[in-house]
């Protein structure tokens, strides 16, 4: 015979001797043994408040809500779904903690074929006592051994191989291969284990072992092994009942029911932990004071009291206990007590089961007691059946009390009338004691007659389960490999970062000496940042980023006041003929003007241009290409300001005075600028980046003159056009230029900002989906649509307040389906794009400050950048990347970032208030 789980309980040193040892015998022996019997009888009322107080229970914990009494645990496992049938491979299962002493390994084989299976081999292993009670890792070196014992025996060589674990303890599972024992029950008491992650501790001991290379992909609860490994009937089996060495249920909960998982789709698998549900008032009338002294004797005392009237560990010693006293009264065995009776352990599950059995006849129950040293008189074996068949009817009448309360709830979460459920059932209790399951189901049939429950037994101790989820962890765990892989080259290392520093600090000089480079280092002919001298009214336009818009902007003594308009160029002008854009800029104007009571009058004006402009003077500017998207033709190698002036002699009757072009970076900074005398840098990351700085003139070979400054719009966009980046650049950058209006420019520009963030993303999940990893394999028309993916929904989706759930809703209204796996994953995409975005950027401002701090001779510069542009203020994490990118590359520079509040108009009209004010200053 098996010994399950004869350590379980344990004589503590020191401990009072047995309650029961006291009890009073009556006189006669009969009475005496229907009085010990009555003690084991519950009665259909309180199964009815067991069941209503562990819904109770449940619900609660479901709600996240901490009862006072122990209650039922309700542990979400991380498995989403029953099987499909079709996971296939080769899978080492090991079992620890479902049966007693004993820990099995199993190699499995899945078909993928429905119906077709194919036996598991197995082995047993017994785990000595001192092992059960020792140091944690001498658990899980002994489990490691029995590995590779086991394996040792079959032809695997040196594959792979991939390990589902059974561990049945109560744990706090957050991942399919990462799981916390809460506490040990039945019977185990390593030390240094609780708290501790049992996967971790498994991989140790096998890396410990060194003789396979054995990955720990999964770990599942018994109950849910059972649950999984069951063949679909009817219908899909979505409760686990295990009644072993100790009992629990798992079942598939509605995810939305479920408080810590923040999630409103689908179903999770819930482990109840049912064990340690100990209400008083519901169990107190049916503990029998043999319950209390078992309790009292266990190694988890008060714990786990629920477990401890149904579990098998525990169940000869309630029968043991029971005798015992009956022998001490003198009413059986003729008052004598062998040690068996008198130790621990000395009644194991399988005597109780056997001399249960009807079938087995007087006979046999007589041996059975010859064998644990007993000479039964021919009343006795009558008397001992009565006591095996009341404890065990009391255990699957408890059992089926709890399994109701499962039923009640399934019932309820899913709003149905009448419920048609299969229910998996595994353990030893149930397959050596063949009435336990039909007092079972007729309990259940009395407390939950609305339901209709077919009980389907494991086959295979919940082995082919175990392998399922280990199956679909594995199918993950190769995902998260993929997308590791293909987001890594996002993943920018200091070093790649520290050599885009020093390659743009070589373009820049480059650029400077108007020698070859990228960089093109265009002098703005702004000298000086305001004075705060400048007085007057000003118009400015602001063309370029997301919105075009119109100024009037009073510079007055008491500081700056502006009113807009917000105008729209529809994209057939952007792209049609720059006469046609240009009319419709100077329409829009008298527009302005008109509205704001400015007919008529010819202010100056200031044109916030943001694009690449050769600038001769500050009112000249000859566009050199188009960027972000523009492209009106007959444009290029013009004078912008002289395009606008045709514009306005065309539309008669208006008079406009153009007396500034400047470019949105210049703007930013002089309108920053106009607060913080330091600040003498302007980046913008918005639908396009760029930055501009103030540079010694002597540095900037095409303009005259060696003293002071001149503010340098560096065109950093193109930075890179010279395939100097293209040691960073992913196949997904290279899908985003070649389907842009200017493939092979604006290369740096592409990997940062606003216009193209959406789709690097967008061609990542595509390249992910083609993979199989995101969205089931499935390719949509919807995500093959070019810019359907907005670069602000980066900025939405890495909202830290966002929760998953929120991320989906996103994404589904871009119509894409998706699981929480893919939502996740669809976040770590769109954190590697913004991060690298981030970071490269910072890199570029680290060149900048390093420049101008050497310029001056510095050991320390302190500098203000002025910032403008939707994805730098919109990205909840974008603008801190950039600041700590610069401390890590720039640390000779104290850097402060200030966001512009009110667009680079205001700068333009600035620039234009000190071109007055330094023109009048001549005429004087
Ligand atoms: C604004 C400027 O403040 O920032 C624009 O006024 C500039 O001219 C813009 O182009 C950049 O941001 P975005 O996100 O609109 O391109
Ligand atoms: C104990 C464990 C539980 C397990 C059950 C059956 O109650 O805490 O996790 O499922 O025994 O083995
Ligand atoms: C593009 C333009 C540049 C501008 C930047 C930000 O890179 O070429 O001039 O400053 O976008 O708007």
């Amino acid at each position: 015979m098996d010994s399950i789980g004869s350590l379980g309980l344990q004589q503590r040193e020191g401990a009072p001797s047995s309650p029961q040892e006291g009890l009073p015998c009556p006189s006669n022996s009969s009475e005496l043994v229907q009085e010990c019997l009555q003690q084991f009888k519950v009665t259909g009322a309180q199964l009815q408040q067991i069941q209503t107080s562990l819904l109770d229970s449940m619900e609660q914990a479901l709600k996240g809500q901490a009862s006072p009494a122990p209650a039922v645990r309700m542990l979400p496992t991380y498995v989403g779904s029953t099987p499909h049938g079709t996971e296939q491979g080769d899978f080492v299962v090991l079992e620890l903690g479902a049966t007693g002493a004993s820990l099995r390994v199993l190699w499995v084989t899945l078909t993928g074929i429905e119906g077709h299976k194919m036996e598991p081999r197995s082995q047993e292993f017994v785990i000595p006592e001192e092992v059960m009670l020792g140091p944690g890792q001498q658990l899980f070196d002994f489990a490691a051994r029995c590995l590779s014992e086991f394996l040792d025996a079959l032809p695997v060589g040196n594959q792979g191989l991939q390990l589902g674990f059974s561990f049945s303890f109560p744990c706090h599972q957050t991942g399919l291969d990462k799981s916390t024992l809460i506490s040990w029950t039945k019977g185990f008491r390593c030390s240094g284990v609780e708290g501790q992650d049992v996967v971790q501790l498994l991989r140790d001991a096998i890396q410990r072992q060194g003789t396979y290379s054995i990955d720990v992909v999964a770990v599942v609860n018994d109950t849910v092994g059972t649950m999984m490994g069951c063949e679909p009937g009817v219908g899909p089996c979505e409760v686990g009942l295990v009644v072993d060495t100790g009992t629990n249920a798992c079942y598939m909960e509605e995810a939305r029911h479920v408080a810590v998982l923040d999630e409103d789709r689908g179903r999770v698998c819930i482990s109840v932990e049912w064990g340690s549900f100990s209400d008083d008032g519901a169990l107190g009338p049916v503990l029998t004071i043999f319950d209390h002294t078992l309790d009292h004797e266990s190694l988890n005392l008060g714990a786990q009291r629920f477990e401890k009237m149904i579990g098998g560990l525990y169940l000869g010693e309630l029968v043991r206990l029971v005798l015992a006293h009956l022998a001490r009264c003198g009413v059986l065995f003729g008052g004598y007590l062998s040690p068996a009776l008198l130790r621990q352990g000395g009644i194991l599950l399988e005597h109780v089961a056997e001399m249960e059995d009807p079938s087995a006849g007087a006979a046999r129950v007589h041996a059975i007691l010859q064998d644990l040293g007993l000479n039964p008189r021919a009343s006795d074996a009558e008397f001992v059946q009565q006591v095996c068949a009341a404890v065990c009817t009391r255990a699957a009448q408890l059992c089926a009390a709890a399994l109701a309360a499962v039923l009640s709830r399934l019932q309820h979460s899913r709003e149905q009338q009448t419920l048609q459920i299969a229910v998996a059932t595994g353990g030893r209790v149930f397959e050596r004691h063949p009435r336990f399951l039909s007092i079972l189901k007729e309990t259940v049939m009395l407390l939950a007659p609305e339901c209709d429950v077919s009980f389907i037994p494991s086959v295979d101790g919940g082995g082919q389960g175990v392998a399922m989820v280990t199956a679909v962890a594995a199918r993950l765990a190769a995902h998260r490999c993929l997308l590791e892989e293909t987001l890594a080259p996002f993943r920018l290392t200091r070093e790649q970062l520290a050599a885009v520093q020093a390659q743009m600090r070589e373009a820049m000089a480059k650029g400077l000496q108007g020698e070859a480079s990228s960089l093109r280092m265009l002098p703005t002919y702004v000298r000086a940042t305001p004075d705060g001298s400048e007085r007057g009214d000003f118009l400015a336009l602001d063309l370029g980023g997301t919105n075009f818009r119109v100024l009037l902007v009073r510079v007055a003594t008491g500081g700056v006041q502006i009113t807009s308009q917000v105008y729209s160029i529809p994209e057939c002008v952007a792209q049609g003929s720059g006469q046609q854009l240009f009319d419709h800029i100077v329409d829009c104007i008298v527009d302005f003007q008109q509205k704001q009571g400015l007919s008529g009058q010819s202010l100056p004006l200031g044109f916030t241009f943001s694009f690449p402009c050769r600038q001769l003077g500050l009112d000249q500017g000859i566009l050199l290409n188009w960027t972000k998207g523009f492209n009106a033709s007959d444009c290029e190698g013009q004078d912008v300001v002289c395009l606008l002036r045709e514009a306005i002699r065309r539309r008669q009757a208006v008079e406009l005075n153009v007396v500034a072009i400047v470019n949105d970076t210049v703007g930013t900074m002089m309108s920053c600028g106009y607060e913080d005398p330091h600040c003498e840098v302007g980046l913008i990351v918005g639908t396009g980046t760029n930055a501009c700085y103030m540079e010694e003139l002597r540095n900037v070979a095409s303009v005259a003159g060696d003293s002071g400054h001149m503010c340098i719009n560096m065109e950093w966009g193109a930075f890179g056009d010279d395939g100097s980046l293209s040691m960073l650049s992913t196949h997904f950058d290279a899908s985003v230029d070649q389907a842009s209006i200017n493939p092979g420019k604006q290369r740096f520009e592409k990997m940062i900002s606003g216009m193209y963030l959406g789709e690097i993303v967008r061609h990542t999940l595509l390249h992910l989906t083609s993979l199989g990893v995101l969205f089931r394999g499935q390719q949509t028309q919807r995500l093959q649509t070019r810019d359907i993916f907005k670069t602000k929904f980066l900025s939405e989706i890495e909202s830290d307040s966002l929760a998953l759930r929120q991320v989906r809703a996103i994404l589904e209204d871009l119509g894409l389906s998706l699981t929480s796996d893919d939502a996740l994953m669809v976040l770590e995409v769109c954190q590697a794009v913004s991060q690298r975005a981030a970071r490269l950027c910072g890199a570029g401002v680290a060149a900048v400050v390093e420049k101008i701090r050497e310029n001056r001779g510095l050991e320390e510069l302190t500098v203000s950048v002025g910032v403008d542009g939707t994805l730098y203020k919109l990205h909840p994490h974008f603008s801190s990347l950039v600041a700590a990118t610069v401390r890590e590359l720039a640390p000779r520079c104290v850097v402060t970032f200030l966001q512009s509040e009110d667009g680079s108009g205001k700068g333009a009209a600035l620039v234009t208030a000190v071109a007055c004010r330094l023109a009048q200053m001549t005429c004087v």
